[in-house]
């Protein structure tokens, strides 16, 4: 039965040899990612963020993992993804060490959380020339390096971070992130047509949607949420996501077992987002 020949199973979620690129890969989910990229086999794994200290120290410990690829690196590249300027600069920085760009992962976000009546234009537009103008010109420009190597058999790969602030309903009230939410919502269709359009040049476009992981960026809003522990206790699964949630995604969507998924928005909250609305009778 040819169904049952799986080819070469032991490298489906090999990244061996793999050039990837991860903005806001100095620390979070980006650096969980990029930890889980060179793991799986990639030789280089290109850390940026705006803070070039953090980019470095990010890829000192990357580089201190004991499992790589021989000669397998990590290596920064500061820039400021929210502004085209920045864009060309972190391509341009990318560009001296390599010729092409197997998987590029748009991960860098920011949030901003103030009530509906006071909720700030400033905020606004800088969440979203971050969250979405920035991941548009992000991919147009590393567009030319993922296509080098690009092919059908074997596509260069996008990951856009986005959030299941995007699918549902994001925070309300007094940190409301109307911003955010709507940010993640038009990334996740962003990565729709720009997956329809890449496809065939050899480019899969997909996002993963975190819900609540520990990071600089939830905390706070982790706190005001009454803690780590009661909002584990409300999800489904009884925990927060972890790190090797996003590995376990990236590598997936990055690697040759997730080569024909394409335009997908992968949830990984633990089954959060659908419980919302949720009617207990014997609560009734
Ligand atoms: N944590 C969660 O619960 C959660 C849930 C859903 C989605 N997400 C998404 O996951 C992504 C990562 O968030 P995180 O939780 O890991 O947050 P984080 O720990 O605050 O990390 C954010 C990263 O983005 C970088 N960054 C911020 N602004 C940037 C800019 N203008 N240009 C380039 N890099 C920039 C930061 O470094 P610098 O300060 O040095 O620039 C940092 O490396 C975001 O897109 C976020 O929306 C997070």
């Amino acid at each position: 039965m040819a169904e049952a020949q799986l080819h070469d199973f032991p490298s489906l979620f090999s990244l061996d040899g793999k050039v990837a690129v991860v903005t806001g890969g100095s620390r979070g989910l980006g650096l969980s990612a990029a930890s889980a990229l060179l793991q799986a086999g990639a030789s280089k794994v290109f850390i940026s963020s705006r803070k070039a200290k953090a980019c470095e120290s990010a890829c000192a410990a990357l580089n201190a993992q004991p499992n790589l690829r021989p000669g397998a690196r990590a290596i920064p590249v500061p820039a400021d993804c929210a502004t085209l300027d920045g864009v060309k600069q972190l391509v341009a920085g990318v560009s001296a060490h390599t010729d092409h760009v197997d998987i590029l992962l748009a991960n860098a976000g920011a949030t901003w959380g103030e009530a509906f009546d006071t909720h700030p234009d400033s905020a606004f537009a800088k969440v979203m020339d971050l969250n979405v103008r920035g991941v548009f010109n992000l991919i147009r420009e590393f567009a030319p390096l993922l296509q080098k190597r690009a092919s059908a058999e074997d596509p260069s790969r996008v990951v856009i971070t986005a959030s299941v602030a995007g699918l549902g309903v994001g925070t309300l009230g007094k940190q409301a992130t109307f911003g955010y939410s709507a940010s993640k919502a038009a990334v996740i269709h962003l990565g729709r047509n720009l997956a329809v359009e890449l496809g065939p040049r050899g480019i899969t476009v997909n996002s993963i949607c975190p819900g609540f992981f520990p990071s600089k960026m939830s905390n706070g809003l982790l706190e005001m949420a009454g803690g780590a522990e009661k909002l584990a206790k409300g999800n489904p699964m009884r925990r927060l996501g972890r790190s090797e949630d996003i590995a376990g995604a990236v590598v997936y969507l990055t690697s040759r077992a997730g080569a024909h998924v394409n335009g997908a928005a992968i949830e990984i909250d633990g089954g959060a987002l659908w419980q919302r609305g949720q009617l207990d009778v014997s609560k009734l």
